[in-house]
C-alpha cells in the first residue's frame, strides 16, 4: 500500500494516468460534476485523512476552468485532514503575464500563485515555468522540473550535422544557453519585438550569430500561436540556414498555430505531454515526448 494519493483535474488525464502506471497507483476518484447553472462541484471519494494527496492539473485549455478545478479540488481535500497536499501542475497558464507590461494590467501569474497558496497546497511542483523568478511569486516551496534533458535527447537522435541552438528572443537565452552547453554547440540569439496593443503579436528584428550552413535548433518554453517561431524559422532560413528544428516544453497551438507552423520552413517540433489537446488538432510536423517520469520522480522525491 502507498502512503500517497494521486487525484488529477479534467485537464490531462492521459498523463495523470501515465505517471499512476509509473508510480504503481490508481488515480483517486474524484467527480467533477457541475450544477445547472455551471458551477463546479468536486466530489473527493477517497479516504485522503492524513495522506500525502497530489493533484495534477494542467492549467490549460480552458486555463480558468482548470484554475479552479484545481483550486476547489484543493479546498475540498483539506477540509478531510490530509497530512500534506501538493499540486503538480505541468503547465502552468498565465506564467507569462509575469511582469506589468504596462499600466492597468495585472501580474496574473502572482494572482495564480496566491490562488493555490490560499487553496492550502502546500508545495508546487511545476515544469519550466515561464521563467524562474516566477518561483518567488509562491510562498510555498516550489520543485521547479525542466525538461530539457528529454528535450535535449531528442535533439541527439537527429544525429544533425553542424547545430546551433536558438534563443527566439532575448527573455529565453539562458534556457538556449543551457541547451548550447549541454550539446556543445554555439549559441545565436535573435531579437523579437512583441507590440503591445495587438494581442500575440511579434516580429523578429535581427539575428546575432552565424546561421549559415547551419541545423538551427530553436528551443523556447511555449509555442501559443506560433508565430515568434514561424517568424524566427523564416529569417533563419533567409539568412541560410540549412534547416530549422523546434523543442519546446509545452505547445498549445492556439488560433491557427497548426496550419502556420506547418507552413513553415521547420523541418520538425518536438513538444513534451504537459498540455493535452483534447482532440484539437495539432502540427503535422509535431512530435510529442512525455514527461511522465520525470513528473514520478518528483513525486517519489516529495514524497520520500
Ligand atoms: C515569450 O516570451 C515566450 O517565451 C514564447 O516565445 C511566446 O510566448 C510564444 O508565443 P507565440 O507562439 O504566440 O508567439
Amino acid at each position: 500500500m502507498k502512503d500517497f494519493l494521486l487525484f488529477s483535474g479534467s485537464s490531462n488525464i492521459p498523463l495523470a494516468h501515465e505517471v499512476a502506471k509509473i508510480l504503481g497507483v490508481t488515480l483517486g476518484t474524484v467527480d467533477l460534476s457541475r450544477f445547472a447553472d455551471g458551477e463546479l462541484r468536486p466530489w473527493i471519494q477517497e479516504d485522503v485523512r492524513d495522506k500525502t494527496v497530489f493533484v495534477l492539473e494542467s492549467l490549460s485549455h480552458s486555463m480558468d476552468e482548470h484554475i479552479m478545478e484545481i483550486a476547489l479540488m484543493g479546498d475540498a481535500i483539506r477540509r478531510s485532514a490530509p497530512k500534506n497536499m501538493i499540486a503538480v501542475i505541468p503547465y502552468m497558464g498565465y506564467a507569462r503575464q509575469d511582469k506589468q507590461h504596462r499600466i492597468g494590467e495585472p501580474i496574473s501569474a502572482r494572482v495564480i500563485a496566491k490562488f493555490l497558496e490560499v487553496s492550502k497546497y502546500k508545495e508546487i511542483i511545476a515544469l519550466d515555468l515561464h521563467n524562474d523568478a516566477i518561483v518567488g511569486f509562491f510562498q510555498i516551496p516550489v520543485l521547479h522540473l525542466n525538461a530539457l534533458s528529454i528535450l535535449q535527447e531528442e535533439v541527439l537522435k537527429m544525429n544533425l550535422s553542424d547545430p546551433v541552438v536558438i534563443s527566439p528572443d532575448v527573455g529565453g537565452v539562458k534556457r538556449a544557453r543551457n541547451l548550447a552547453y549541454q550539446l556543445d554547440v554555439p549559441l545565436v540569439v535573435m531579437e523579437k519585438k512583441r507590440f503591445l496593443d495587438k494581442h500575440d503579436t511579434s516580429e523578429t528584428f535581427e539575428i546575432i550569430g552565424n546561421v549559415q550552413g547551419k541545423s538551427a535548433v530553436i528551443i523556447d518554453d511555449v509555442i501559443s500561436t506560433g508565430q515568434t517561431i514561424v517568424h524566427s524559422a523564416e529569417s533563419l532560413m533567409e539568412a541560410g540556414a540549412k534547416k530549422v528544428i523546434v523543442i519546446a516544453s509545452h505547445g498549445i497551438f492556439a488560433g491557427s498555430a497548426c496550419e502556420n507552423l506547418d507552413a513553415a520552413p521547420i523541418e520538425s517540433i518536438i513538444v513534451t505531454n504537459s498540455i493535452n489537446h483534447m482532440g484539437h488538432p495539432t502540427p503535422k510536423k509535431m512530435k510529442e515526448i512525455s514527461i511522465a517520469h520525470l513528473i514520478s520522480q518528483a513525486i517519489t522525491t516529495v514524497v520520500r
